[in-house]
């Protein structure tokens, strides 16, 4: 099991290029099973997850090659020999129900182990399932698997979302593509990972519209054909390097995304007083002045991201003031403000709320990684620390965050990887 030493309290200056975004290329390579022609996939990301998911796609006997070291993954399901999703492969990522749709409308009968809880809640999947028997698909549920059956076609029809579910809107519109009939899909979730996958549906030959709105339309088809799709680039990877920026007072430049892809969560930085202006490859982030506090409410969106809400916080433990945190879409994303404590963050929990006192300076101690996004506050925390840090259990970075030590070291940081 590895661990990451850091030695903090240096500023970093240098330049970053984000990846493909790992959540919209889980949703991107089941599109794949839509189709018997073959779908290929640039930009992606070299991640754990990815591996995870091409492992599922090649036991359901889709063939996925990774080019270029991975940055190309040429997917197809010409055949698929096997209906059935193991636990053993479900239980490593809660994505893997994302083959459940495309799986079902494409062959008539799918069965998925559910994927269960993790460390950041429980996370059911009985948004996926409503939707897709609002298409007509009879379910059954045994031994902690579903069992999908669309008894010849599934049928187009109306879906409306509780709340705008990033997956269940991704289940809905890739099995609603091949339905007979059309949909709409109401309080679908508009993140832009969505609209990347409807913009590859749509090379592939969907009938698609609305997407990043909360009301998407699906005109469905009889076959789909193959495409070749970039993969947009990673807002949370993206937001993350913004935040190492300003959390060591140096500067960093960070290509491969733009400016649109970080909405709220840029205005809520400029709030606590970074500067973040556009370069012709991307964004240049720093600070002149201590971090102001802010108070921050995730929500769906284009609220404020849940995916950042850990690395904000860790900025946030040394503002100016009191920052009151409000996570409202997960119930548990709050395993890393033990850890930060222990840098010397005062954070009080009550609920889904964090209350964040600004302190001085944070001091390096010995931390442990919980889940992908409070390892990366970690990592964040511990740059800005004064003194050495060593975080174990990172292989949670290894799911969401590409070559995380060869570009920090790039930007002047003292950080290294070993094993234990
Ligand atoms: C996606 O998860 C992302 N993962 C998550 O990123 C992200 O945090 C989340 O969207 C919210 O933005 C991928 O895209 C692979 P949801 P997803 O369905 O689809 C509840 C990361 O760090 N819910 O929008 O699972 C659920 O329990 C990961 O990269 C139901 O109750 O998110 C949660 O409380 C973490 N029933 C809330 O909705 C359902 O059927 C948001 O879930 C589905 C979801």
């Amino acid at each position: 099991m590895d661990s990451i030493s850091i030695e903090g309290g240096k500023p970093l200056h240098g330049r970053v290029k984000v990846a493909g975004a790992k959540n919209a290329c889980l949703a991107l390579m089941p599109a794949a099973l839509l189709s018997e022609q073959p779908l290929t996939l640039t930009n992606a990301p070299r991640l754990s997850d990815i591996g995870t998911m091409t492992r599922l796609l090649r036991s359901l006997g889709a063939e996925v090659s990774a080019i270029q070291g991975g940055k190309v993954l040429a997917i197809s399901a010409f055949q698929i020999a096997n209906n059935r999703a193991d636990y053993d492969i479900v239980r490593r990522m809660r994505a893997s129900i994302l083959v459940l749709g495309p799986l079902l409308a494409r062959t008539g009968m799918a069965m998925v182990s559910l994927p269960g809880g993790c460390a950041i809640g429980a996370r059911p999947v009985d948004l996926h399932l409503s939707a897709l028997k609002a298409l007509g698909a009879e379910l059954d549920l045994a031994e902690g698997y579903v069992t999908a059956r669309a008894n010849g076609r599934l049928s187009g029809a109306r879906i409306e979302f509780p709340f705008p579910s990033v997956g269940a809107t991704e289940s809905a519109i890739m099995a609603a593509s091949l339905a007979r009939g059309s949909s709409v899909i109401r309080n679908a979730a508009r993140e832009p990972e969505i609209v990347d996958l409807a913009r590859c549906l749509k090379g592939m030959g969907a009938k698609i519209s609305g997407e990043g709105s909360d009301a998407i339309e699906i005109e469905g088809v009889d076959s789909l054909g193959g495409a070749t799709h970039q993969v947009i680039a990673d807002r949370i990877e993206l937001g993350t390097y913004m935040i190492a920026a300003a959390i060591t007072g140096g500067e960093i430049e960070i290509v491969g995304g733009g400016i649109e892809l970080v909405g709220a969560f840029l205005e809520k930085l400029r709030e606590a007083g970074v500067v973040v202006s556009e370069t012709p490859g991307g964004l240049l982030v720093s600070r002149n002045s201590r971090i102001r506090a802010v108070n921050v409410a995730t929500a769906p969106y284009p609220g404020f991201p849940t995916d950042l809400q850990a690395q904000m916080m860790s900025l946030l433990t040394t503002a100016n003031g009191k920052s009151v945190m409000e996570e409202k879409i997960f119930e548990n994303r709050f395993m890393h403000v033990p850890e930060l404590a222990r840098l010397g963050a005062s954070i009080e929990l009550s609920g889904g709320t964090a209350t964040v006192r600004g302190v001085e300076k944070l001091r390096g101690a010995p931390l442990m990684a919980t889940d992908l996004r409070a390892s990366a506050s970690l990592i964040l925390a511990a740059l800005a620390a004064e003194g050495t840090s060593v975080i174990r259990r990172v292989y949670h970075l290894d799911r969401g965050y590409e070559q995380l030590v060869e570009k920090l070291s790039a930007c002047g940081a003292s950080i290294e990887r070993f094993s234990e």
